[in-house]
């Protein structure tokens, strides 16, 4: 089966073994038959943080566990379990529906619920973890389920414990969100600030700030629909403070973030720096508004993307010395 409508991208290569599962019980089958057929899994969400380079010999399972259920309601927050397999972006629009606050800078991330606490999906200064209680998840092995709380995560920057240390030994099957009654409001990003301004609002509630996040996001970011893509390719590089001071009196307009553990500069001002920006090769591309975002105009090649962000790597390390990690995961 091809798995071309299941990555945003738009890479058409095929995977050997194809299921699609709906409740946890189906999960469990899929991992028992592929020990009996002894062949890998792959687990698939929204198939939007992935580049595909070559076919999967795997038996892919896609998660479609559906499902939103309120454990927990009081004065100040609910406790809110969802299916792995919901779309990211309709949860978060449920809750402005219902009045939950703390995903709404969040609004219009591509992909599934079950893979948002994966690499702690974030933008416009909130991440997930903020929001996040605890997890379900099925133990490869076991096929047992068990329970992660916030700590066993282990989030950071684009990172969880499933991404390193548990990487591919479980499957997540539901997470619980902490969500607030009485919002919490974070407007301090510029592009927020800025959008709320030009939308003459000076008292936000927590669907003005999804409708200022969804316009922003509109603005910069190709919609996959349209072009293929998954987000940013890169992640944004913190490097030690030496070499920022180095760097900066090289390029006194480099822009920074402070971090506990040195300085954070935009991956995207980089590349565009490195003269990447809206550049297009053939079927393939650099995004014009947003470089830190790779495209396939159509009918590219994964290795194709492969090659372009390893050409960007090398003329970024080149010129800053920095090497950039790749946000997106190769296959
Ligand atoms: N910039 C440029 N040139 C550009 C665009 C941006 O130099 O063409 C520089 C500017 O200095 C700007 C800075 O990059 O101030 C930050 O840009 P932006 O706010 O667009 O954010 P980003 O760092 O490029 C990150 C996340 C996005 C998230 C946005 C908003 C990562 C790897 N990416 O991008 O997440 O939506 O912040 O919070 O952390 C994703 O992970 O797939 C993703 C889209």
């Amino acid at each position: 089966i091809s798995l071309l409508p299941f990555n945003t991208f738009g890479i058409d290569k095929k995977a050997r073994f194809f299921v699609q599962a709906k409740t946890e019980e189906d999960v469990k089958a899929a991992l028992l038959k592929s020990k009996e057929l002894k062949i890998p899994v792959f687990v698939l969400g929204g198939g939007s943080n992935i580049l595909l380079t070559k076919d999967i010999d795997a038996l892919v399972i896609k998660i479609e566990i559906q499902g939103i259920q309120v454990l927990k309601d009081n004065e100040d927050e609910i406790l809110v379990e969802v299916g792995a397999g919901e779309n990211w972006h309709q949860f978060v629009m449920f809750c402005i529906e219902n009045n939950w606050a703390g995903v709404e800078n969040l609004s219009l991330i591509p992909g599934t619920v079950g893979a948002s606490p994966m690499q702690n999906i974030g933008a416009y200064g909130v991440e997930i973890k903020e929001v996040f209680h605890h997890l379900k998840a099925i133990n490869r092995q076991t096929l047992e389920e068990e329970i992660f709380d916030w700590e066993a995560c282990k989030f950071g920057y684009r990172e969880s414990v499933f991404k390193n240390e548990l990487k591919d030994q479980f499957i997540i099957v539901r997470v619980i969100f902490r969500l607030r009654k009485k919002p919490v409001l974070h407007v301090a990003y510029g592009a927020i600030k800025q959008t709320l301004e030009e939308m003459g609002i000076s008292n936000p509630g927590i669907k003005n700030i999804s409708d200022a996040v969804i316009q922003i996001r509109q603005s910069k970011l190709p919609d996959p629909k349209q072009i293929g893509n998954a987000g940013s390719f890169f992640k944004n590089p913190t490097i030690p403070k030496e070499q920022f001071e180095a760097l900066k009196a090289e390029f006194p307009e480099i822009p920074s973030f402070p971090m506990e553990e040195g300085v954070k500069v935009p991956a995207a001002w980089l590349i565009e720096k490195a003269g990447w920006k809206g550049k297009t090769f053939g079927k393939i591309g650099v995004h014009k508004f947003q470089p830190l975002v790779l495209v396939n105009y159509g009918g590219a090649d994964g290795t194709e993307i492969q090659d372009l962000s390893r050409k960007i790597q090398e003329s970024v390390q080149h010129k800053f010395g920095i090497l950039l990690q790749p946000e997106v995961n190769f296959i």
